[in-house]
């Protein structure tokens, strides 16, 4: 044993993922959905800051049929953890070492105009495959980003399916505006993206798998569903939309939360934390908290952050450290090192939501979320029980079998 197992128990900050949240989220999108449409869910970027192999696992387990990330590298860490879901890769491929990765792990790319089909249909070549590589054409009807344009939809599909050692797997676009309360972008990419597919038709092919929609899509017309939908942010509990909220009852999965480390009191006149932005108005016992903007709270929610503490919300203080917070805990005068902060999830009646912290800073959701994939160790629960930590985790509620579990990671880790 070295020293990375001693303070398990003391863990400063950890992520806490809520698999059977994430369930009950992929069953509310499920019942919106025809029974023939299928769900592709988007685990890029390590699953929005979940931890892409534990959410991806949980939602092929609920019945998601096919999974989306951005890049290779993102894909082969979900095929070397055993899972074998069609895996569409949403971003450009543009190299022959690319698609040599693509074939060897077998995953899927998304082509986005003739010279990229060109050059993955002669990569393949070389390769000597047992079958054609599946591909995923994209037609960009308003969003401006990836594909061809919907005008030359015709000549596009027909170019690809000309290619030797491609088959075209689907075609899809993406939506600019779905979660926007005006429909009249979201309905002209509809149209586009619907004379695309009639002008193939038209021309003589038999349609592949078609998808256009994105968490709001969803959320706003089943026009817009087709036989595979690709929802993101609300399979991790969040709505792209004040105004879509009453379409789905979500559950948030992520939880953030980090301990008190020190605690102190300081008098009226004493400046916090760097740059001294706040100074003590009067006596205040104050708390610091193992966590800071290395671990993904924004800094510039500096003086501004709530969290909660034994149900209740409390003030942080001064500027984020990349480590470190400061609170108020002048309200809480027995307060302990060692007692846990929820700094994003639900202490007992306050919930602190991703959307509150994107409302404080203008931002968005899917950002905030981002922010957790680097430094935190992730627990992952399902009901009553602990499913997988990925490093020293801390005990959490109800989380009965945790010791063990961490125990055996920590050995297997250690024994490597
Ligand atoms: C092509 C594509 N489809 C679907 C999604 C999922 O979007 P959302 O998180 O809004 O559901 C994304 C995310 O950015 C995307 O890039």
């Amino acid at each position: 044993m070295d020293d990375r197992s001693i303070d398990w128990e003391q863990q400063r900050a950890w992520v806490e993922i809520d698999l059977s949240a994430l369930a009950h989220n992929v069953r509310q999108i499920k019942s919106l959905l025809a029974p023939h449409t299928k769900v592709m869910a988007v685990v890029k970027a390590d699953a929005y800051g979940h931890g892409a192999i534990e959410i991806a696992r949980t939602v092929v387990a609920t019945g998601v049929e096919w999974l989306a990330v951005a890049t290779v590298t993102e894909g082969i860490e979900l095929r070397a953890a055993g899972i074998v879901a069609p895996m569409l890769i949403l971003g450009a491929v543009n190299s022959d070492v690319q698609v040599q990765a693509i074939a060897k792990w077998g995953l899927q790319p998304t082509i986005g105009n003739i010279a990229q089909a060109t050059l993955i249909s002669k990569a393949v070549a070389t390769l000597q495959l047992n079958e054609p590589l599946t591909v995923h054409l994209k037609l960009d009807t308003g969003m401006s980003r990836l594909g061809t344009n919907w005008q030359q939809a015709v000549a596009f599909f027909s170019e690809v399916k000309s290619l030797p050692y491609l088959q075209i797997g689907s075609l899809y676009s993406h939506l600019a505006t779905a979660d926007e309360l005006d429909p009249t972008v979201m309905e002209m990419q509809l149209d586009r993206f619907q004379q695309a597919i009639a002008a193939i038709s038209a021309a003589g092919h038999s349609l592949p798998l078609l998808h256009l929609a994105n968490s709001a899509g969803i959320l706003v017309s089943d026009r817009l569903h087709y036989q595979l939908v690709r929802p993101g942010l609300i399979l991790y509990g969040l709505c792209p939309a004040p105004h879509l909220h009453s379409s789905i009852d979500l559950q948030p999965v992520l939880s953030v939360r980090a301990r008190i480390t020190q605690i102190k009191d300081i008098v009226a006149g004493t400046g916090v934390s760097y740059g001294y932005r706040f100074i003590a108005d009067r006596d205040l016992r104050i708390a610091v908290v193992g966590i800071g903007y290395a671990d993904g709270i924004p800094r510039r929610l500096s003086d501004r952050l709530q969290v909660a503490i034994r149900g209740q919300l409390v003030a942080q203080i001064g500027s984020i450290t990349m480590d470190q917070i400061m609170l108020d805990v002048s309200q809480i005068p027995d307060l302990q090192v060692g007692e846990i902060v929820t700094i994003l999830g639900r202490d007992e009646s306050v919930q602190i939501t991703a959307d509150d912290w994107a409302d404080e800073l203008g931002t968005i959701s899917w950002e905030i979320l981002c922010g957790f994939k680097h430094r935190l160790p992730r627990i992952s629960s399902s009901g009553n029980s602990c499913i997988a930590a990925t490093t020293n985790p801390p005990s959490i509620k109800n989380c009965k079998r945790w010791r063990s579990w961490v125990k055996e990671i920590v050995y297997m880790y250690l024994s490597k």
